[in-house]
């Protein structure tokens, strides 16, 4: 769809930041067919490029209905309405099949821009090329993706002429962001610039916030600062659970030292338990021994009475013999 210049100009751009080392990826936002990106894959392709990979981002079901609400320039879009511009994921991925290209270098950013580019897992980019047609892709794509543009990386905006929406959404951003950059024609339809500190406005402190920072800068100060929060409370989590070790720990060591107290007073029950069964069992000898005892003075007692009462028997038989002679 976007003819030999715009493919001449895309492929002249990749291999100036090929050229310069300019880090990053490369993302096309709204990819059709894939024709562009296929080419992009193919460039790095041609250049043994393997650390670097295309993104292409579409809804693979065509563009949105406008939100005229929120994009005026938007209204009375019926760009949603051309069914020839809704291919599947599935044929995309086909298109890029056939070239060779469906690999680990070419991601797919499945979804409307609004809700893929703000969480795509997109670290740096070194040139991004915005064909959305409408206010919207192309705001959703410069506000989501620009941050990451590296210095010396490029912005292509395919409908820049085409699309006067696409056009406000280029000047809005800028605007906003303090951004002047050099629009360069392509072809009468699209435009590209480079992003650099000279494209930024003549007096710097313009595009400075109230901070002395510009807006990237104070966007990347709080992206460092909240992964120092995020640092500091994975640090003090890690440290409660080291406390907590610690103390699940000591409630151990108090719980084994009651056990062995348990254990002890148990045995010194034991103990006494046997002393007081040998007390019983001596208690008991010592019954049966003074049983034995009264029995034998029982005897004993009555063996003596008779024989101290022998001589009175005797008297007594005598007494008997005499009267009986
Ligand atoms: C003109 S075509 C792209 C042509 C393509 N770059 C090429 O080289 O052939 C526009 C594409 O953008 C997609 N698109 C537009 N706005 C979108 C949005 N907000 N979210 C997701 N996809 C969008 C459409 O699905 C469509 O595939």
């Amino acid at each position: 769809m976007i003819g030999e210049k715009r493919m001449a100009n895309l492929r002249a751009l990749m291999e100036s930041v090929i050229a310069d080392n300019v880090p990053g990826d490369f993302i096309e936002t709204g990819v059709w067919r894939g024709g562009a990106c296929i080419f992009m894959r193919a460039i790095l392709y041609a250049h043994n490029i393997a650390d670097q990979c295309v993104w292409a981002a579409d809804s693979f079901e065509g563009l949105p209905v406008a939100n005229e609400l929120k994009y005026p320039a938007d209204a009375g879009s019926s760009f949603h309405t051309y069914k020839p511009l809704a291919i599947s994921l599935e044929q995309v991925r086909e298109n890029f099949r056939a070239y060779g290209f469906l690999d680990q270098q070419t991601k797919f950013l499945k979804g409307w821009f609004r809700d893929t580019l703000p969480t795509a897992p997109i670290r740096q980019l070194a040139l991004m090329r915005l064909d959305g047609d409408m206010y919207e892709s192309t705001m959703d794509a410069l506000t989501n993706l620009y941050p990451k543009l590296s210095h010396q990386g490029y912005v292509i905006v395919d409908d820049y002429h085409a699309v006067s929406a696409c056009k406000a959404a280029v000047h809005d951003y800028c605007d906003a962001n303090g951004i002047h950059p050099e629009i360069i024609d392509i072809d009468g339809v699209g435009v590209y610039w480079r992003k650099s500190d000279t494209t930024r406005h003549d007096s710097v402190s313009a595009a400075l916030g109230p901070s002395g920072m510009s807006h990237e800068m104070q966007i990347s100060s709080l992206k460092e600062a909240l992964i120092k929060l995020t640092q500091m409370v994975i640090a003090y989590l890690k440290q409660s659970l080291t406390d907590r070790d610690g103390e699940v720990a000591k409630l151990n060591q108090s719980l084994a030292d009651r056990d062995g107290e348990v254990a002890k007073l148990n045995q010194s029950l034991a103990e006494r338990d046997g002393e007081v069964a040998r007390l019983n069992q001596s208690l008991a000898e010592r019954g049966g021994e003074v049983a034995r005892l009264q029995k034998e003075v029982s005897v004993l007692y009555s063996s003596t009475s008779w024989r101290i009462t022998k001589p009175l028997r005797l008297v007594g038989d005598i007494i008997r013999g005499s009267q009986g002679n």
